[in-house]
């Protein structure tokens, strides 16, 4: 069978690992476990330099070096790299192709299928965006898992005599944070709830040394250096190291000779940061991190006494605040995982085993990190506006997938002729504020108001959301897949069983001795043709709406004729 590597795609580094002999373990790339996540293009001769080499082009190449693209993953937005335009997936998929050959390389062996892991804060597009960059570096995504799962894989569970152990995850990177709390009970493992912040790590410590550094040469050197792209690079690379360093000793000191030019005289930068300064600079971030922990417990029906162990993850969980805070907010004193900053990809190559058919007798529940629901009508509204804003949640956050489950809806008019499914996904009670993910209608068979509308939705082990709507009690349904891999830019795989307005078109022109003699039943079948073929070729929704109102149009007029 063929070998599931497993890809830790990071802000700051990445790593590839393999299950070999049954134990995980890391494959070097450019002599390193760690591949920095940096892609810097070399305007000479046109190509991407990825990794080591890319970080070190950093300094002097701002304008052609990109980093920490993984915070804009599911965004629709795009990086200016030199002359280049790219997408956030475009960037992630050259690392991970850089990852693939230099892996192949070292290994000898051919990768292609593997498991990513992602934030287990991540949503929908940000989660579709990473299979994406992995499709097109040429990689077979097999599973999405999430990091602080991937990283409770790789921690050995107790002897199953000694019963339950819950575990607390606390994985703070260079670009995200995410906290799970699992129970490990025999070979089960079992998430109870994630909660995290997909916008919270050790770049916004970084940025917020950088401003503490401006400010100070703004003060004592009268030199504004905000500007000035190559400085702020070297600095922001100076203030990284200084801010690592930190985690080891009470104070450090910058240096940096001859930074800029005031006055046609150099500017230097010498200046000494304390741990406390530095901590007090990042509270905010730190004490939110505090905040999603007790609720995670909180969330898992727990009590801080409840937890056996807490595993510290990823690199800035070396802050020594951090350790500190969480034995104040614990009472328990955490342990950096084996390898902090590479227990995530070793977990996805135990994943990859696992899925392999390698390792046997463990089981993984994961639970989904968001709520997924739709639009309705109901108490977030104001009665005189167009558009309702309730979010109904169907399957709530922290549910054991796969899981399916549906809720009965009602009609709010007599005879309303459809209702229009928007799916979202979030904790917010405002759909406008939560994220969308896609939307389709179904047209409805004639009822009375208060008619019972299931919406059904089910969301497997690879993100993809199946959505099944049905009028009770008229052989109406649809079902729409929106699906993390199927998913194009706009639109999402829609219907595959024929729905109420296709089968009364034809039954119309079914009931019609010669139809072709009747104008008003050509019509009738050209809008039937023309709806039918936009539904199975899955046109966009707008474009499927649009011929969805001729078809009824044309149905009416074969009624009032008829
Ligand atoms: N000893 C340390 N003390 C403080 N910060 C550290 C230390 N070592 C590394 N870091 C910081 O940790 C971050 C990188 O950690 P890590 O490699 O776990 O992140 P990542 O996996 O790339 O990010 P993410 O998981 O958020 O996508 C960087 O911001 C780095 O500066
Ligand atoms: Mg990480």
């Amino acid at each position: 069978m063929d070998t599931i590597f497993g890809i830790d795609l990071g802000t700051t580094n990445s790593s590839l690992a393999i299950l070999r002999d049954g134990i995980p373990t890391v494959i070097p790339i450019d002599d390193n476990g760690l591949v920095p996540s940096v892609v810097s293009l070399d305007p000479e001769s046109g190509e991407f330099v990825i990794g080591r080499r890319a970080k070190r082009r950093s300094i002097l190449f701002p304008d052609y070096t990109v980093k920490s693209i993984k915070r804009l993953m599911g965004k629709d937005t795009m990086t200016r790299i030199g002359d280049q335009e790219l997408t956030p997936e475009d960037i992630s998929c050259k690392i991970l192709a850089y990852i693939k050959t230099q892996g192949e390389k070292t290994t000898g062996k051919t990768i292609s299928r593997v498991v990513i892991t992602v934030p287990a804060y991540f949503n929908d597009a940000q989660r579709r965006a990473t299979i994406k960059a992995g499709e097109m570096a040429g990689l077979d995504v097999v599973r999405i898992i999430n990091e602080p799962t991937a990283a409770s894989l790789v921690y050995e569970g107790p002897d199953t005599e000694a019963g339950r152990h819950h575990i607390l995850i606390y994985d703070l990177g260079g670009g995200t944070f995410d906290v799970s709390v699992l129970r490990i009970q025999g070979e089960v493992r079992e998430v109870l709830s994630s909660r995290g912040n997909t916008q919270l790590g050790g770049d916004d410590f970084d940025r917020k040394l950088l401003d503490h550094v401006l400010d100070h040469l703004r003060m004592e050197a009268k030199v504004d250096l905000s500007d000035d792209q190559r400085a702020i690079a070297r600095l922001t690379e100076a203030v990284e190291q200084a801010k690592i360093r930190l985690s080891v000793q009470p104070f450090v000191k910058i240096l940096e000779p001859a930074l800029a030019e005031q006055d046609g005289k150099p500017v230097h930068l010498d200046m000494e940061i304390s741990r406390s300064t530095f901590e007090s600079l990042i509270e905010e971030f730190i004490d939110a991190t505090f905040y999603e922990i007790k609720h995670a417990v909180e969330e898992a029906g727990l009590e801080p006494e409840d937890l056996d162990r807490v595993i510290l993850v990823g690199g800035s969980s070396h802050i020594p605040a951090v350790i500190e805070g969480l034995k104040t907010t614990l009472g328990l004193l955490p342990e950096l995982a084996v390898d902090p900053e590479l227990c995530v990809a070793l977990g996805a190559a135990v994943q990859g085993g696992i899925m392999a058919g390698e390792i046997f007798n463990q089981i993984l529940v994961d639970v989904t990190a968001h709520s997924l629901g739709v639009r309705v009508v109901g108490e977030e509204d104001d009665y005189f506006d167009a558009k309702p804003d309730t979010f109904a949640a169907i399957i709530p956050r922290n549910t054991p997938i796969p899981v399916t489950r549906s809720e009965v809806f009602f009609t709010i008019g007599d005879n309303q002729k459809k209702i229009l499914t928007d799916v979202f996904q979030g904790e917010k009670k405002q759909c406008s504020r939560n994220e969308f993910i896609g939307s389709f209608t179904m047209p409805l068979h004639p009822s009375p108001k208060n008619s019972q509308i299931v919406i059904e939705f089910s969301y497997d082990l690879d993100g993809i959301i199946h959505v099944v709507t049905e009028q009770k009690g008229y052989d109406n349904r649809k079902e729409v897949t929106m699906s993390v891999r199927e998913r194009g830019a706009g639109g999402v795989q829609a219907s595959i069983s024929e729905n109420y307005l296709q089968r009364k078109a034809k039954k119309l022109i079914k009931d019609t001795e010669s139809p072709e003699d009747d104008p008003l039943k050509i019509q009738l079948k050209e809008a039937l043709d023309a709806y039918s073929k936009a539904i199975s070729s899955g046109a966009p929704e707008e474009d499927i709406e649009s011929l969805e109102e001729d078809l009824l149009d044309a149905i009416e007029s074969v009624e009032e004729d008829g």
